[in-house]
């Protein structure tokens, strides 16, 4: 039996969860370190939940922590929770192997994207019910980025005005994500990458600044940050 939200949504979001967190620093896997006294991700759930489109939510946790975070998902909302991997990729495939049938878009968000609104959620699904395959929300690149060879020497400036930082929910027709993950060989870091190598045409719309990946313990502070003045 799987848990459902909205049984009229036609999206189901899965949510990788079972990283280290290594970059975060010693400590819980990542999902489960505390943002204003609760887990990282308590606070992604929540706030998926709460779009009103989601119909079934999949958890991949880290794989000695099933139990674990079951029990501390269930007073925040109807999940399904499955054991990840090794890679994102292989929590992502182990997420979408447990999505039941009925949802036909399904979109993968990062635990670690803790304070996501749910209106990003919406609005990546939305253009997948529109039409497109892939989408994914994106946010304009502000820093100059240079290319760099051995011992940091600069190779060249690469132009910005084409370039975009990624983020998720990414949201895919689930005959195309089911398809690309099928297809995958190594590891990559987002799924709209899996896609793109089938040739499909990924579309981006606009990321939110709220929707930041919490990596490192800067991003835990700003997050701290907003979470006390509203978020
Ligand atoms: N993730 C996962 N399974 C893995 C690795 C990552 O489900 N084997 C999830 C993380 O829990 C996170 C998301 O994928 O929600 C994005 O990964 P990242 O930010 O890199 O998290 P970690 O891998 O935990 O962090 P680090 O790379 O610093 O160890
Ligand atoms: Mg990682």
């Amino acid at each position: 039996m799987t848990a459902q939200l909205n049984p009229r949504g036609d999206v189901a979001v899965l949510v990788p969860a079972a990283g280290a967190g290594v970059r975060l620093g010693p400590g819980a896997p990542k999902a489960l370190r505390l943002l204003g006294g609760e887990p990282l991700l308590v606070h992604a759930v929540r706030r998926v939940a709460a779009a009103p489109s989601v119909h079934t939510i999949v958890v991949a946790a880290p794989a000695n922590g099933v139990t674990a975070v079951r029990e501390l998902l269930a007073p925040v909302a109807p999940v399904t929770v499955v054991p990840g991997g090794a890679e994102r990729q292989a929590s992502v495939a182990a997420a979408l192997a447990a999505v039941p049938p009925g949802p036909w878009i399904v979109l993968v968000h990062d635990a670690a994207r803790a304070l996501t609104p749910p209106e990003l959620v919406e609005s990546v699904a939305s253009a997948v019910r529109s039409g497109d395959d892939a989408v994914i929300p994106v946010l304009p690149v502000v820093d100059t980025i240079k290319e760099v060879g051995a011992a940091e020497i600069v190779l060249g400036t690469v132009d910005r005005a084409a370039l975009r930082a990624v983020q998720t929910p990414q949201g895919f027709r689930r005959s195309v994500l089911t398809a690309a993950h099928a297809a995958a060989g190594d590891p990559l870091t987002d799924d709209a990458g899996l896609v793109e190598k089938q040739g499909v045409p990924v579309r981006c719309v606009p990321g939110s600044e709220y929707a930041l990946k919490i990596t490192r313990p800067f991003d835990l502070a700003l997050a701290e940050h907003l979470l006390a003045t509203g978020r």
